[in-house]
């Protein structure tokens, strides 16, 4: 049976089956924004269906809909067991689309935008999100990460992670400060998985259902989502709950029906049968 939740750092304790909030603002990556007024529906909705893990970061948005204020406005009095981790590393650009990364001394000011921005004191997990759009790797992290590691032993922080790494400069800040969470696109950096099984690090895969990139359906997804009577989507989210008890799913979207289904794959269990035809 899939374990549902994950302990965080030794000390909070998650659903699985998250929710990424980059879509609520904008549907594609040049696309017009999205109606607050749904995102906020969204957020309330996904939080009523059980969810307790949202991930964002203060570069999301478009215009004037940002995500990290559609989550403080929906969601405030925040539930005690509701973890929100954002991201910081990216510089935000104009019309929300990142600008550049952030030089260690700029981020401290981003911490405090998001900490604004949520409307908390403390951000419980804030990854340092290396890199552009290309794949990991290549630079040192080990001064943006010490920043991080600075803010929080001052209380800013309560657990931090990295995102967009390769195993050396996942080795870098593991050296620096305890790492609580990777995030990764779902293609990338498996390889870190087994190690963070081993430590009892979260891995979050991102673009779970391939982020509009990739198609989300595929033969062998819709034979077994047409064997099951569920969709693609569900059984793609179930199969990444499958893969380990480490990994946590973050479907992403701005639309009620589709954060429906993507949570009802809480429900579907993959038999052998079904995840070795996924596998081919
Ligand atoms: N660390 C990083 O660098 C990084 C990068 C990208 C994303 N992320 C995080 O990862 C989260 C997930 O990634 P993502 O949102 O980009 O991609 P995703 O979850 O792989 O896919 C989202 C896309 O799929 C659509 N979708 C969602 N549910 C669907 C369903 N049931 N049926 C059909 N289409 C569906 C969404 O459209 P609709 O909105 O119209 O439903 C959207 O276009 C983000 O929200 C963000 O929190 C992190």
């Amino acid at each position: 049976m899939t374990i549902k939740t994950f302990s965080l750092g030794g000390d909070l304790t998650i659903h699985r089956l998250g929710f990424g909030a980059m879509r609520l603002a904008t549907g594609t990556f040049d696309g017009p924004p999205r109606a607050p007024e749904t995102g906020l529906a969204v957020l309330r909705r996904a939080v009523e269906l059980g969810v307790n893990h949202i991930d964002t970061a203060g570069f999301y948005g478009r215009g004037t809909v940002r995500a990290n204020e559609l989550i403080r406005t929906a969601l405030t009095p925040y539930r005690d067991d509701l973890v929100i981790a954002t991201k910081v590393g990216p510089l935000p650009g104009p019309n929300g689309v990142p600008s550049g990364q952030a030089a260690p001394g700029q981020l401290r000011s981003l911490v405090e935008a998001d900490l604004r921005a949520l409307g908390l004191d403390r951000l419980d997990l804030v990854y340092l999100r290396v890199g552009g759009m290309t794949g990991p790797g290549g630079e040192s992290i080990a001064e943006r990460f010490a920043v991080l590691a600075g803010l929080r032993e001052e209380g800013l922080i309560r657990h931090l992670g990295v995102s967009n790494v390769d195993a050396a400069q996942f080795a870098e800040a593991r050296a620096i400060a305890p790492v609580t969470a990777v995030q990764n696109q779902h293609t990338d950096g498996i390889g870190l998985l087994a190690e963070c099984e081993e430590a009892g690090i979260a891995y979050v895969p991102y673009f779970p259902l391939g982020g509009g990139i990739t198609p989300l359906d595929t033969e062998r997804l819709g034979k077994v989502a047409a064997r099951l009577g569920a969709t693609a989507a569900q059984v793609r989210i179930a199969a990444l709950m499958a893969s380990s008890p480490a990994v946590l799913a973050i479907p992403g979207t701005g639309s009620l029906d589709h954060l429906e289904e993507n949570l009802a794959a809480n429900e579907l269990v993959l038999s052998e049968e079904d995840l070795s035809g996924l596998r081919g």
